[in-house]
C-alpha cells in the first residue's frame, strides 16, 4: 500500500492523536510503590536517589517527601526541569530534591519510570546509570508498554498494533498534519520513542555493566491466560526490573 493511501486511512480513522493514558491509571496509589515494589520507600530511606527521565518531577518529589536523603531528577527537556523545580519549591522539598540535565553526584539508587522506551540511546543511558551508582547500588527500571504491545506505539497506536501495520513514514506524515515540530522519525518526537522490545531490553542489559536481580513481565490483564515465553512480546503491559552492578 502506498504511503499516501496509508496516510489517508490514518486521517480517516483518527484526524488528531488521542492523549496517551497516564497518571489516572494509578487511581491515587503510589506509582513508585506499584512499579518498584511495596518495600521501595524502606529501601530509599536516608539514601541518595537519581530519577532518570523524571519528567515533571512528581516521583522525585514523592521520594524526597518519603524519606530519601537526597533526590536528583534527571531530565533533558528544559521546560520540564523548570516545572519540576517549581513543584519541588511548592512542596517544600527544594533543599533535598533538585532537577538537572547532567550530574556527577553518585547515588545509592537509580530509578527510571516509564522512560526507557523513550531514550534515544538506551545502551548509553545504562552506561551512565552504572557510572552514577555506588558499587553496592541498585537500579530500578520500569517501562511500558513495550513496542509490540497493542498500544506500544503510544500516539501511533490509533488502533491496536496500528504502529506495526502502517509504515513509519506514513505514521509520521499523519502526525505532521496536527504537529508542526518537523519530526520525521519515531525517535524525533518530543521525548523520543525507541521501539523497545523485551528481547532488545534484556540484550542491552546483558551487554551492560548490570545484571538482572529481578525481572517481572506484567501481562495485559485481559490476555494474562495467554501470556507465556512465546507470546510475551505481544502480551506484556510493562517490564519491571531491579538491576545490580556486575
Ligand atoms: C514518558 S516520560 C516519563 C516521565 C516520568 N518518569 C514519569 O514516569 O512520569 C519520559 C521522560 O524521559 C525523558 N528523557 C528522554 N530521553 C532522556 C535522556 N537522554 N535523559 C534524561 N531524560 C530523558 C523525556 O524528556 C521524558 O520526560
Amino acid at each position: 500500500m502506498t504511503t499516501n493511501i496509508q496516510v489517508r486511512i490514518l486521517k480517516a480513522i483518527c484526524p488528531v492523536a488521542a492523549d496517551f493514558p497516564s497518571e489516572s491509571f494509578y487511581q491515587g496509589k503510589s506509582k513508585l510503590a506499584i512499579q518498584c515494589g511495596e518495600d521501595f520507600f524502606d529501601r530509599i530511606a536516608g539514601k541518595t536517589v537519581i530519577d532518570f527521565g523524571c519528567g515533571e518531577g512528581d516521583d522525585a518529589i514523592e521520594m524526597a517527601r518519603r524519606g530519601a536523603r537526597r533526590v536528583i531528577g534527571f531530565e533533558i527537556r528544559e521546560e520540564l526541569i523548570e516545572t519540576a523545580r517549581r513543584k519541588a519549591l511548592a512542596a517544600g522539598v527544594s533543599e533535598t530534591c533538585s532537577f538537572e540535565s547532567s550530574t556527577k553526584e553518585l547515588a545509592d539508587i537509580v530509578i527510571s519510570l516509564d522512560a526507557f522506551e523513550h531514550f534515544a540511546d538506551p545502551a548509553e543511558i545504562l552506561r551512565i546509570m552504572n557510572a552514577l551508582l555506588e558499587p553496592a547500588g541498585e537500579a530500578f527500571i520500569s517501562f511500558g508498554p513495550p513496542w509490540h504491545h497493542p498500544l506500544g506505539g503510544h500516539i501511533f497506536s490509533v488502533f491496536p498494533w496500528a504502529h506495526l501495520i502502517f509504515s513509519e513514514k506514513a505514521l509520521m506524515r499523519w502526525r505532521s498534519t496536527f504537529k508542526t515540530d518537523g519530526a520525521t522519525r519515531f525517535g524525533e518526537v518530543a521525548g523520543g520513542l525507541n521501539q523497545m522490545t523485551i528481547k532488545r531490553f534484556t540484550g542491552l542489559i546483558q551487554g551492560s555493566g548490570f545484571e538482572i536481580a529481578r525481572l517481572e513481565l506484567v501481562p495485559i490483564r485481559k490476555l494474562r491466560l495467554f501470556h507465556n515465553r512465546l507470546t510475551r512480546e505481544f502480551t506484556t503491559a510493562a517490564v519491571r526490573c531491579r538491576l545490580v552492578k556486575r
